[in-house]
């Protein structure tokens, strides 16, 4: 085998890996784990996020209108807790609506940093907030919240507090959302952090929050596999996965996947992954707490946790930590 030609790359060979988009090495790494898997930051592509407002205006889809709703009741005394002249911080930030109530109550906010991946987004949004807000200082800040952050020097004298509505921390396994938290609290020290987290409850009203009638969560969860076939040249058949989310009650977990209705083979930038029937793809963790647990968690991070607003049914809670 002295034939050097024998050792080349071929011209249809797979690209090399440094020249691959995060979305392409997440997705090859992910298909060749013995349990397949899909990380759910890459839900959020334009379709994807345009899904993900659909879903949270859903009658199933009970966590958003929740925690709006605490927000509308009990933005004055939130804001009391937080303290006047703040710099307010937001990580990952999405739609405006929700900081907009907090900055509608807060008494002369020095500062407001959104924090987020999607730059362009981010920037959008940060022109629009300073355009409907002159007074208001917006520096926006494109990075990912869960790597160290440097956050801008003009911060150093305020008070600064933390905003992590949404449940998002959700995402995050048990590990995951202590080493976050233990990070936020050394970024945050003098101030404090309000953060929304999504409760335990009956497990019908989870499972319907994931599984409604309309599909959109179906149609959210299989634009991983449309964004593949569009990015990354793959060949999934979509009616050959299905839309597969369930409670996990051990776990304390929703867990989102897409399952292969049939044993088939999917190509994917040129390499081939196979799928037996019923083998899923597992896309999302959502964590539910209790009240107390997550209290619990926090205080492990280092944070004092203090008042807590809940509605009624217990469905959604915002907590407020000190640090
Ligand atoms: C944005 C992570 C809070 O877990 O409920 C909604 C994402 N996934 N429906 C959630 C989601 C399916 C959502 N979080």
């Amino acid at each position: 085998m002295s034939n050097p030609e024998f050792f080349a790359r071929p011209s249809h060979a797979p690209p090399a890996p440094e020249r691959l988009s995060d979305f392409a090495r997440a997705v090859l790494e992910g298909l060749c784990a013995p349990a397949k898997r899909l990380p759910c930051k890459f839900f959020y592509d334009a379709r994807g996020s345009v899904l993900f407002d659909e879903i949270c205006a859903l009658p199933e889809y009970y966590p958003t209108r929740t925690e709006i709703a605490l927000f509308r009741d009990h933005a004055p005394e939130m804001a009391r807790t937080m303290g006047r002249e703040i710099a307010l911080i937001e990580f990952g930030a999405g739609a405006l609506t929700k900081v907009e109530l907090l900055l509608d109550a807060l008494e002369r906010p020095r500062a407001y940093v959104p924090i987020d991946i999607s730059g362009d987004y981010l920037r959008a949004m940060a022109a629009k907030l300073e355009k409907a807000r002159p007074g208001l200082n917006v520096l926006p800040l494109v990075a990912d919240f869960t790597k160290p952050l440097a956050l801008p020097q003009c911060l150093s004298e305020a008070r600064r507090v933390g905003f992590f509505p949404g449940s998002t921390i959700g995402n995050m396994d048990g590990a995951e959302a202590l080493a976050f938290l233990r990070k936020a609290a050394a970024v945050l020290k003098g101030g404090g952090m309000l953060i929304g987290v999504d409760l335990v409850k009956d497990p019908r009203v989870l499972h319907a929050a994931y599984n409604d009638a309309a599909g959109v969560t179906a149609a959210f969860n299989k634009n991983l596999l449309v964004r593949a076939n569009r990015e990354l040249d793959a060949g999934f058949d979509l009616d050959a996965f299905a839309h597969y989310a369930f409670y996990n009650p051990h776990e304390q977990r929703i867990e989102m996947h897409l399952m292969s209705l049939k044993d088939q083979h999917v190509r994917v930038l040129g390499r081939g992954f196979y799928f037996v029937q019923g083998e899923t793809v597992h896309t999302e963790n959502s964590y539910k707490y209790t009240v107390e647990g997550f209290r619990r968690l926090a205080r492990q991070a280092g944070f004092a946790p203090r008042q807590v607003w809940s509605d009624a049914q217990g469905l959604f809670s915002l907590h407020w930590l000190e640090c």
